[in-house]
C-alpha cells in the first residue's frame, strides 16, 4: 500500500526515477488508505480519541472513523464498504497529498453516504478546482452512492481534499466517505469519419471491479476536466457509468446509464461542417438491472430531436437507433435524456434508465438529386390541365 501518492522526498526521488525508467506516471487506483481499513500503528484507537489517527490523510476538524454496524440514535451508519469509513463534522476536512503530472486530467472516484440531514453535501477538491456534490438523492436503496469528479492539475503536487460544508444543528452529523480512488484521463483520438469523442464511453473514472453499482457523474459543464471525456453532464442531476462486468452493456466494456429522467442530460458539441447532411447513429439498450420498463431516450441532434423506445427483443439487450440532420454550424450539440423517470422492479427505489452507448456522428452518403416521383409528376401535370380548362 504504502504507494506513490506521499508528496515525501523519498516518493519524490522514487517518482523521478521511475519517471527516468519509463514515461509512464502515477498509477491509477485507490489512494493510500483510500477505504480507510488500514490500521494505525497503534491499532484503531477508542471514537473518543481525537483528531483519530488515520494512515495516508491529514485531517482537519471533526472527523471521526465509523465501524459497520455502528448505530447512531437507533440508526445504522452506513459504511459502504469494508468495515471502516470516516464521517466528516461541520466544516470538517479530511485530505491527501498527491503527485501528479502538471496540465493531465485526473478524475477521483469516491463512496458517499448523507447521515441525517436531507441536505448533506461533500465539497471536493483539488485546490484551486473544487466542486460541490450534492448527497441530497440517494439513487440506491443500500444508501449511498459512487460519484466521479474531475480536475486538470494545476501542479505536480496536490491534495485531494474532502470537506463538508455543511452547518448542521447536529454535530455529529455529516458525510460519510469510503473508497477513493484516482485515475488519468485521456482524450481518445476521434475514428476516422466519426465526429464523436468518446462516443463508445470506453474512457471515464475509475471504477472498482467489484463496484456492483456503477459511479455517478455529477452535473459537469466544464468538458475541459469532465470524468467522461468529451461529454458534459449539462443537468442538476446525475447520469450512471455502468460497466460490463455487473451490467448488460452495448459495446465494449462502458456505457451511460440515464437514470435522472429529464433531469440527467449528457452533450457533446461535435464538429460538423454547416449545411451539410449527419447521420447520428447509437445504441439503446436495457442494463439488465431489473428496470422497469418502458425505457426510452430523447437524443439531440442540432435542431432534430428523436423520440426512441427500446423494444424488448429476446434477443438482445439494445437497438440501434438513429438521427438525421444538417449541420447549421462548425459544431453541433447532440444530446440525450431519459423520457421516463424509471425505477428497479425489484426494490421501487432504485433509480435506473436506458443505456446509451456507440455514439456516432458520420456524413450521410451524398445522395443524387432525387429524381421525383412519377405519381406526384402525374397529378401536377393534370392539375395544371385541369386549371388551364377552368
Ligand atoms: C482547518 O479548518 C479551519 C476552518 O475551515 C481553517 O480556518 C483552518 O485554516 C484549517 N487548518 C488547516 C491546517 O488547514
Ligand atoms: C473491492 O476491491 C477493492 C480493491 O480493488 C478492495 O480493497 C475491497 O476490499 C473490495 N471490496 C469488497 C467488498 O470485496
Ligand atoms: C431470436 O433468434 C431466433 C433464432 O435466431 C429467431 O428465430 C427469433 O425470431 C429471434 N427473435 C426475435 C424477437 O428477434
Ligand atoms: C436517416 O437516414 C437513413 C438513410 O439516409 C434512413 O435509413 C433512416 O431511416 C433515417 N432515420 C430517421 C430516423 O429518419
Amino acid at each position: 500500500m504504502g504507494r506513490r501518492w506521499r508528496c515525501s522526498r523519498a516518493a519524490f526521488l522514487l517518482l523521478l526515477a521511475v519517471a527516468s525508467s519509463s514515461s509512464s506516471s502515477a498509477e491509477d487506483g485507490p489512494l493510500v488508505n483510500g477505504d480507510f481499513e488500514t490500521s494505525p500503528p497503534g491499532g484503531f484507537s477508542s471514537a473518543d480519541v481525537q483528531p483519530p489517527s488515520i494512515p495516508g490523510w491529514k485531517t482537519n476538524g471533526t472527523v471521526e472513523v465509523v465501524v459497520s454496524g455502528e448505530k447512531q440514535g437507533g440508526m445504522i451508519l452506513i459504511v459502504p464498504q469494508g468495515d471502516r469509513a470516516v464521517r466528516l463534522g461541520n466544516d470538517a476536512d479530511i485530505r491527501q497529498d498527491i503527485t501528479v503530472e502538471r496540465g493531465a486530467t485526473y478524475s477521483v472516484t469516491f463512496s458517499a453516504a448523507r447521515t441525517c440531514a436531507q441536505l448533506e453535501s461533500i465539497d471536493v477538491s483539488v485546490p484551486p478546482a473544487s466542486q460541490t456534490v450534492d448527497l441530497q438523492t440517494v439513487y440506491s436503496v443500500r444508501g449511498w452512492d459512487s460519484y466521479a469528479w474531475a480536475f486538470t492539475a494545476a501542479a505536480d503536487g496536490c491534495s485531494v481534499v474532502f470537506r463538508n460544508p455543511g452547518m448542521e444543528d447536529d454535530p455529529a452529523c455529516g458525510p460519510i466517505i469510503d473508497d477513493v480512488a484516482i485515475k488519468k484521463l485521456f482524450v481518445p483520438d476521434r475514428p476516422k469519419n466519426d465526429a464523436v469523442v468518446n462516443g463508445d464511453f470506453e474512457e471515464g473514472p475509475w471504477m472498482f471491479r467489484n463496484e456492483s453499482l456503477g459511479v455517478l457523474l455529477p452535473t459537469n459543464l466544464d468538458v475541459e476536466a469532465s470524468s467522461l471525456p468529451g461529454w458534459t453532464v449539462e443537468s442538476n442531476r446525475a447520469v450512471r457509468y455502468i460497466d460490463s462486468y455487473h451490467y448488460s452493456v452495448p459495446g465494449g466494456k462502458r456505457a451511460v446509464e440515464l437514470l435522472s429522467g429529464k433531469e440527467g442530460i449528457i452533450s457533446q458539441m461535435v464538429e460538423t461542417k454547416p449545411k451539410r447532411s449527419y447521420r447520428m447513429t447509437f445504441s439503446i439498450g436495457h442494463a439488465a438491472d431489473a428496470c422497469k420498463q418502458p425505457l426510452a431516450v430523447m437524443a439531440f441532434a442540432g435542431d432534430q430531436a428523436e423520440n426512441v423506445h427500446y423494444v424488448p427483443d429476446s434477443n438482445s439487450t439494445f437497438q440501434s437507433a438513429d438521427v438525421n440532420f444538417t449541420a447549421k454550424a462548425e459544431r453541433t450539440r447532440v444530446a440525450f435524456y431519459s423520457i421516463y423517470y424509471n425505477t428497479r422492479s425489484d426494490d421501487l427505489s432504485s433509480l435506473c434508465g436506458p443505456v446509451v452507448d456507440d455514439v456516432r456522428v458520420q456524413l450521410s452518403r451524398s445522395v443524387g438529386i432525387a429524381s421525383p416521383d412519377p405519381v406526384v409528376v402525374l397529378f401536377s401535370l393534370l392539375s395544371v390541365s385541369a386549371l388551364l380548362l377552368v
